[in-house]
């Protein structure tokens, strides 16, 4: 089975989504298969990697499996990303559309936290790693996620509110894992990203490495422009070109390094 990964901070803007995506790409080119599962109803995952809702012909979503709470519902939503790289093959996306919104009115229903669990249930079992890329909030959506992880991913910002919401996430999990029924849950790293200043913002990083120790990955990723392009244009990494693309590259292979050590496959 795959290891479930939930990537999470209580901010929004901090990399959660860039993170999950080129972690997913450095990962397929060291062979692994991921599964991403976008599970935030903005989609950015999911346009990211080159997929599109089509109302003429639409294809299910994340949204679909989980209302479905059916076990191995995700099965019917699993589809191929958009990019035009060999290593593509090796990544599949769960995608997320707005819809997805309206899965929080159903958060009161029995069991509701229980449906992604469910609707992954045996439907990951061929893939090294299964990415979760949460929403900036700790409700419903996100507990559906940590509810299926096994580990979580912090990402943050060298930068004081988005710290202190990596700290809540920190605290959330310490506190509510066992009502989630998951009480083997636990952060198994933070990546910092976007260092946009090595003095000004020197001082969160040291904050980020003094509330979490060991837990901080290496590298610490620079704001880079061509990585945000990337993000706009839904380019592989491979794709990009410029002074700083081998620096964005050679940051994430190091980070899936740190991944797979942290969380053996
Ligand atoms: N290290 C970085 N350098 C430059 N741009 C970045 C970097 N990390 C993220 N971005 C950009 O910042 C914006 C917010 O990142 P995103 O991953 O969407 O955050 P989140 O998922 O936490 O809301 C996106 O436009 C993304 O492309
Ligand atoms: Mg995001």
């Amino acid at each position: 089975m795959a290891q479930r990964i939930a990537v999470a901070n209580n901010k929004g803007g901090v990399g959660k989504t860039t993170t999950t995506i080129r972690l997913a790409e450095a990962l397929a080119k060291a062979k692994k298969r991921v599964l991403i599962v976008d599970l935030d109803p903005q989609g950015n995952a999911s346009r990211r990697l080159g997929w599109q809702y089509d109302a003429a012909n639409p294809k299910p979503t994340i949204s679909e499996a989980i209302r479905a709470d059916e076990d191995g519902a995700a099965a019917g939503v699993l589809q191929p990303i958009g990019w035009d790289v060999e290593y593509a093959d090796r990544i599949m996306l769960a995608p997320a559309r707005l819809e997805l919104e309206n899965r929080m009115a159903e958060a009161g229903t029995a069991g509701a936290w229980r449906r992604l669990v469910k609707a992954l249930n045996g439907v990951d079992r061929h893939f090294d790693y299964t990415l979760i890329d949460c929403p900036p909030s700790l409700f419903h959506l996100t507990q559906l996620g940590l509810a299926a992880a096994h580990k979580v991913v912090i990402v943050t910002e060298p930068e004081y509110d988005s710290v202190d919401a990596a700290t809540r996430v920190r605290d959330f999990v310490a506190n509510r894992a066992i009502d989630l029924g998951n009480p083997g849950l636990e952060v198994a790293g933070v990546v910092v990203n976007g260092m946009k200043n090595q003095l000004l913002d020197a001082e969160q990083r040291d904050s980020i490495r003094e509330l979490f120790g060991p837990l901080v990955w290496e590298p610490i990723m620079n704001m880079r422009s061509v990585l945000a392009g990337a993000d706009n244009d839904e380019l592989p990494l491979t794709e990009i070109r410029g002074e700083k693309a081998g620096e964005v590259r050679g940051g994430y292979e190091l980070l899936a390094v740190e991944l797979m050590k942290a969380i053996p496959a």
